[in-house]
């Protein structure tokens, strides 16, 4: 029998990671396989779109008074419901929930980690068989351990994350995640239903060609950002303009391309959303620590996202992100200099 031992799957990846820290628990890997076992679960949903009366609204308002998909509950509880029940997690915080939850049981208060996520990233697509997502980021808890988790382990700022990733349901489904060392992504196989290394240790391009954001708000964007966008639009040598523009409405998939291609992602505020729409903890935040950790920048414009000291669960952010010599033209034309 031909068999291809070069390609790992996501659980010997993790492993021939935690081999190289002897003092490493195992907790982390354990917490990545919980997770991507929820992802294979909302995956399989997802395929089933159109067939089953799992997909259109639920008939109620999230907390941020969005209309709220039966796949966005489907997909909640499939993450709360792992990390709830395995031994690496000791309390949650997700979009479709008011507030933080502290699972506080013998296990869970002895967990090191916490975790916050978007269980269904670009959940308007659904119905219309668009790539959508799941994106989440990982802390280490900073309260006693054998206590039950506290608030201020999910309110840290996002250069405390330990490991951040995202899940893209599309052409095919992936898992990308990154930690300090790295970021690495992970094709489904369906045959065997393991999540299988495709993309080691990605980077983003210095560069690219494609600047993401929503046009119809183009008037609700500050001047410095619309001159920026203009620019976009125009032949330009030095920055191998024009550029491409390309913008599906799930975050995930569009910094996904932006990430392996090159590219520029803006969420800005708007007069509609001074704050912006996306949120910190766990939209921009995992973004932005994978997205730096590959080589690019990632800010609201004024600060670097990771150094935004949070103060509550469903904070929204202004967001740019992308590769590196594109936000630093960005900076340009804010007159920031982040980085
Ligand atoms: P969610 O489905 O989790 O609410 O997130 C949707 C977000 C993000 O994925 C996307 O980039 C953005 O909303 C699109 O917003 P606009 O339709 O305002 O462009
Ligand atoms: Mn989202
Ligand atoms: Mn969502």
């Amino acid at each position: 029998m031909n068999v291809n031992r070069n390609i790992l799957t996501l659980d010997e990846f993790t492993l021939t990671q935690l081999r190289q820290f002897p003092t490493a628990t195992g907790e982390l890997s354990r917490l990545l396989r919980d997770v991507a076992l929820a992802a294979k679960r909302v995956n399989v949903e997802v395929n089933k779109a159109g067939l089953v009366d799992i997909l259109g609204d639920a008939g109620t308002i999230n907390v941020q008074g969005e209309d709220v998909k039966k796949l966005d509950i489907f997909a909640n509880n499939q993450f709360m419901g792992v990390l709830k029940h395995g031994i690496s997690c000791a309390g949650i915080g997700s979009e479709e929930m008011d507030d933080f939850v502290v699972f506080d049981d013998e296990v869970s208060n002895q967990s090191k980690y916490v975790v916050l996520f978007d269980p269904l990233d670009g959940s308007g697509n659904i119905d219309v068989n668009v790539s959508i997502g799941t994106i989440f980021s990982v802390y280490k808890r900073i309260s006693e351990l054998g206590k039950p988790c506290t608030k201020e382990d999910f309110l840290q700022p996002g250069n405390k994350q330990v490991a951040a990733g995202y899940v893209v349901y599309g052409s095919s489904t992936m898992f990308v995640y990154a930690t300090r060392r790295g970021v690495n992504g992970f094709t489904l196989d369906p045959s065997i239903g393991e999540f299988s290394l495709s993309h080691p240790n990605i980077k983003c391009p210095e560069s690219g060609k494609f600047y993401s954001v929503n046009h119809g708000n183009f008037f609700q964007y500050d001047e410095s950002i619309r001159k920026y966008i203009d620019g976009c639009q125009r032949k330009n040598k030095e920055n191998g303009g024009p550029y491409t523009q390309r913008y599906i409405g799930s975050m995930v998939a569009d910094v996904h391309r932006n990430l392996i291609k090159g590219g520029i992602f803006m969420y800005p505020a708007t007069t509609d959303k001074p704050k912006g729409k996306l949120r910190l903890l766990y939209e921009a935040n995992p973004f932005a620590f994978i997205v730096e950790v590959a080589g690019g920048l990632a800010t609201n414009g004024k600060q670097r996202i990771l150094d935004i000291q949070p103060t509550e669960l469903h904070q929204r952010t202004a967001l740019f992100i992308g590769s590196r010599l594109m936000m630093e033209e960005l900076e340009t034309f804010t007159g920031t200099k982040i980085k």
